[in-house]
């Protein structure tokens, strides 16, 4: 079995953040999307053989990334170039060399899932062999995703982001197939926002009365596609933070609550750490309260600021922000610097920030 991770696209919705960096490659809990998909495919199936398809504008870093990283000694990786997000059918169609007579698993570069899930999904697949299979998700609103109606352990129909959902369970962007899909994507027609669904696909393998299986996630699921999503998935994958991993010496001047992991070279002076937080190397921090659910990245510098539930990548620098830094998310390179007569640590207004890289933003 082989598996198919979609990461083209152009994640408008998460602009700025997405200008320079396609938001597959966006780190949360310091590591982006598609790492943590292929953690769980290495621990969670015995898929080896991986096809990425990626855009033409991001492509190159996306191959970049994965070439450069521990994954390439695990898998073997093809990369597809897609030079149009015409949709996530036509995403696959564009496979089919790479996929031959291959039973695979297909993944959305966008999506993260709690562990464990994955796995029963897959054995269900396994066991069962049906021509495909959906990973759902029960949510309060599902207009904004594909929708499924079921019943009796079948798919009766799936709609694609329906005006008025006949059912609140959300295709969750996890599938499994057999070759046969090939088929059913060549009899289907770009929908009205003029791509070619992998909804529809499937939904034709149902009226054709095809085996067509669903398993419904019990855990926590997001499509990191909203900053807002970026920030749930970093807090829950903080949570599953099991204990204290600390790299770097403090002395007396910093407290320490909750679990934690900081890397080495990291400084630390007369503030307070409220964990779940992940803090990477190199990174300062002075005169700050940090946490709950808060990422920094590497070579971080944040001086007299209150951060919480926000990620803030590698090389950014904030300095006396007034009132508490919340739900955010700095890009790299950014500078926020007020001066320091504007330092004021007693104010509790909470401010949300969403910075793309290399914004600078200082005062005298
Ligand atoms: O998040 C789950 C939802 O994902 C499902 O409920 C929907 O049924 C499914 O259509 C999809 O909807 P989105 O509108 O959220 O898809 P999005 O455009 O965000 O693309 C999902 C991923 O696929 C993302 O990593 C980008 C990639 N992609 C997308 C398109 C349209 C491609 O690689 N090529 C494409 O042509």
């Amino acid at each position: 079995m082989k598996a198919v991770i979609l990461s083209g696209g152009s994640g408008q919705r998460l602009a700025p953040l997405t200008n320079t960096i396609t938001k597959q490659l966006l780190p949360v809990a310091n590591k982006p999307t598609l790492f943590h998909i292929l953690d769980l495919i290495k621990e969670e199936t015995q898929i080896k053989s991986i096809c990425i398809v990626v855009s033409e504008e991001y492509g190159h870093k996306v191959k970049e990334s994965i070439i450069n990283s521990e994954y390439k000694k695990h898998f073997e990786f093809d990369f597809v170039f897609q030079d149009k997000p015409l949709g996530l059918a036509h995403a696959v169609q564009i496979t089919n060399m790479h996929m031959g007579n291959d039973p695979f698993l297909m993944f959305l570069g966008d999506i993260l899932i709690d562990k464990g899930e994955l796995k029963k999904a897959y054995e269900q697949f396994i066991k069962n062999k049906p021509e495909s299979l959906v990973v759902l998700k029960e949510i309060e609103d599902p207009r904004p995703y594909g929708i499924a109606e079921v019943s009796n352990g079948k798919v009766l129909k799936l709609v694609e982001k329906p005006q008025e959902p006949k059912s609140n369970l959300c295709l969750s962007g996890i599938y499994f197939f057999q070759p046969s899909i090939f088929y059913a994507i060549a009899n289907i027609k770009p929908s009205y926002r003029g791509e070619l669904e992998i909804t529809d696909a499937v939904d034709f393998q149902i009226q054709e009365k095809k085996s067509v299986e669903y398993y419904i996630i019990k855990s926590w699921w997001f499509d990191i596609g909203t900053p807002e999503n970026m920030i749930k998935s970093n807090e829950a994958l903080l949570n599953k933070l099991a204990k204290n991993n600390i790299n770097s010496k403090f002395n007396q001047s910093v407290k320490i609550q909750g679990v934690v992991c900081i890397d080495q070279n990291v400084t630390i002076e007369d503030s307070e750490i409220i964990g779940p937080a992940i803090i990477a190397k190199n990174s300062y921090l002075k005169g700050c309260k940090i946490g709950p659910f808060v990422s920094l990245g590497e070579n971080v510098y944040l001086k007299n600021i209150k951060l919480e539930n926000s990620i803030i990548r590698e090389n950014t620098k904030i300095t006396n922000v007034m009132g508490i830094i919340s739900n955010s998310v700095f890009g790299k390179n950014v500078e926020l610097s007020l001066s320091d007569n504007l330092k004021d640590l007693t104010k509790t207004n909470k401010t949300k920030y969403i910075v793309g890289d290399d914004t600078k933003c200082t005062s005298l």
